[in-house]
């Protein structure tokens, strides 16, 4: 193989392949989008060669529980992604999708998304095809949210859909799906969705089985009922032949604390009988839609966004209400449509979770938030950093396989998340000494240290410290069988 030539060729990379194997040292060649060859390539040759010693090649992180779905198109650059070495991310999460639905105001927690009027999508088609239009920086593969498709179908929210709502509901699921969604998320804790019965969501994952799509689950409970919550994923799961997963794994609450040790045993129990899964992000704190009854069993709450209250952004609830000279829950009422931050979980719990060896990494970062959670920006550097290298919570390769080989196969995301021949050049390059989480409760949005380069489709996409402007995202359609293919 002497003599050839390649269009970027990275020296003496201790590689980190993204299957869990330990590292090895390596160049690695690539050509046009994908990874040409890989080993001691001396006789390769390229007019941009990258000096790798000393840091980690490892495939393109990808973050499996994002709400980027505006954010792709508002920001392509994705600076809050990248900057952590993200190299796809998977939208539609927690039952709120884009797309399909056209409306003016939508109701918590749609509005996560909304800037006014950014639901603007007859169809699932629609957005998806604007999306491969205006590429973004990174790869995007996308859920459809069954919240956004009652508020598309449904007069009123608080009840379950009717036979004739499902089969319209349905009806939408499968052209999704043909259009290129991977799955369906649900988001039953929230109140557009937490009228739906069990059935009903078991009757909108029909259209799953026979398309190789995924179902994604915000559960309905993840403080008192968390077990019985699962119960309920399984069953749906089960029932509608598809695999299941359980996002943003945790246990909520002062009194629920612990209990991640028989969540973890019953979803080991089930994956012996389905395909099931899940993923966790690094931090003791969750971040949503201002809630009183979260804000109420949180040891400390931060308001996120406040419409009425941008000013407020960043503070604790408690001062908040001081300041106003009232309760808090007043102040929660006062601070609507708002969002907040909130410490719920246990560090215990938190270590648990992100050690099961089948826990993949999602951030569920909050794009649009005007003081969010740091997850949007320090989850992956965080895993790699603090709980890999520092606290020794499981090895480097570990934690690398858990953000891309596993996810990609989890996700049927096929030709990423490994390094290997034919791959798609999806790398990302860093310092296993430096990389750490910059962002803190006090300042989210700061960008990650130690992330070198990150390439997207073969082409560098990050690069000292910044965005190279390039835009080699591609919309991963779900295929037949759930094989991605580009767009
Ligand atoms: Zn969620
Ligand atoms: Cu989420």
């Amino acid at each position: 193989m002497a003599g050839e030539n390649c269009d970027l060729l990275f020296r003496n990379a201790i590689l980190i392949d993204g299957s869990g194997a330990p590292r090895r040292e390596a160049d690695v060649a690539v050509c046009g989008e994908r990874i040409a060859a890989l080993g001691r390539l001396d006789g390769w040759r390229t007019e941009r060669e990258i000096d790798a010693s000393g840091l980690v090649l490892a495939p393109g992180f990808i973050d499996v529980h994002t709400h980027d779905d505006r954010l792709l198109l508002a920001e392509p650059l994705m600076t809050p992604k990248l900057s952590q070495g993200v190299t796809t991310v998977i939208g539609g999460n927690c039952g709120i999708s884009l797309a399909p639905l056209v409306a003016e105001r939508v109701p918590p927690p749609l509005d996560l998304l909304d800037a006014g009027g950014s639901y603007r999508y007859p169809r699932f088609a629609d957005y998806l095809e604007e999306l491969g239009a205006r590429p973004a920086a990174v790869n995007a593969a996308l859920l459809v949210g069954h919240s956004t498709l009652r508020v598309a179908t449904m007069d009123r929210l608080d009840r379950a859909a009717t036979k004739s709502e499902i089969a319209r509901m349905r009806t939408i699921v499968a052209q999704s799906l043909d259009a290129g969604a991977i799955g369906l998320s649900t988001g039953l804790f929230y109140a557009p969705a937490n009228a739906a019965p069990t059935e009903e969501v078991i009757e909108l994952c029909a259209p799953l089985h026979e398309r190789g799509a995924l179902y994604v689950t915000h559960m309905r409970d993840e403080a008192d009922h968390l077990l019985e919550s699962l119960e309920e994923t399984f069953r749906i799961g089960r029932e509608a032949g598809a695999p299941a997963f359980i996002s943003h794994h945790k246990a909520a609450g002062v009194a629920n604390h612990g209990k991640t040790r028989q969540s973890l045993a019953a979803i080991e129990a089930a994956m012996r009988a389905q395909p099931v899964g899940l993923d966790a992000y690094p931090y003791v704190a969750s971040s949503t839609v201002l809630r009183w009854d979260m804000a109420e069993r949180a040891s400390k709450t931060l308001v996120a966004w406040s419409k009425p209250h941008p000013e407020l952004a960043g503070q604790a609830l408690d001062e908040v209400a001081r300041a106003m000279g009232c309760a808090q829950k007043e102040a929660a009422a006062r601070l609507q449509p708002a969002g907040a931050v909130y410490f719920m979980m246990s560090e215990e719990d938190v270590r648990r979770v992100l050690a099961f060896e089948h826990t993949m990494i999602g951030s569920d970062g909050l794009p649009h938030d005007i003081h969010p959670h740091p997850r949007l920006w320090g989850t992956f550097p965080r895993v790699l950093g603090h709980y890999a290298r520092d606290e020794g919570l499981f090895t480097l390769e570990q934690a690398v396989h858990k953000m891309t080989g596993l996810s990609a196969r989890n996700f049927g995301l096929e030709g990423r998340g490994l390094i290997v021949p034919g791959a798609y050049a999806d790398l990302t390059l860093f310092d296993p000494a430096r990389v750490r989480d910059a962002a803190t409760f006090e300042h989210p949005a700061t960008a990650a240290e130690g992330i070198e380069l990150v390439t997207v489709n073969g082409k560098v996409a990050w690069r000292d410290g910044r965005p190279s402007g390039a835009r080699a995202g591609r919309v991963l359609r779900r295929q037949a069988g759930g094989r991605d293919r580009a767009s």
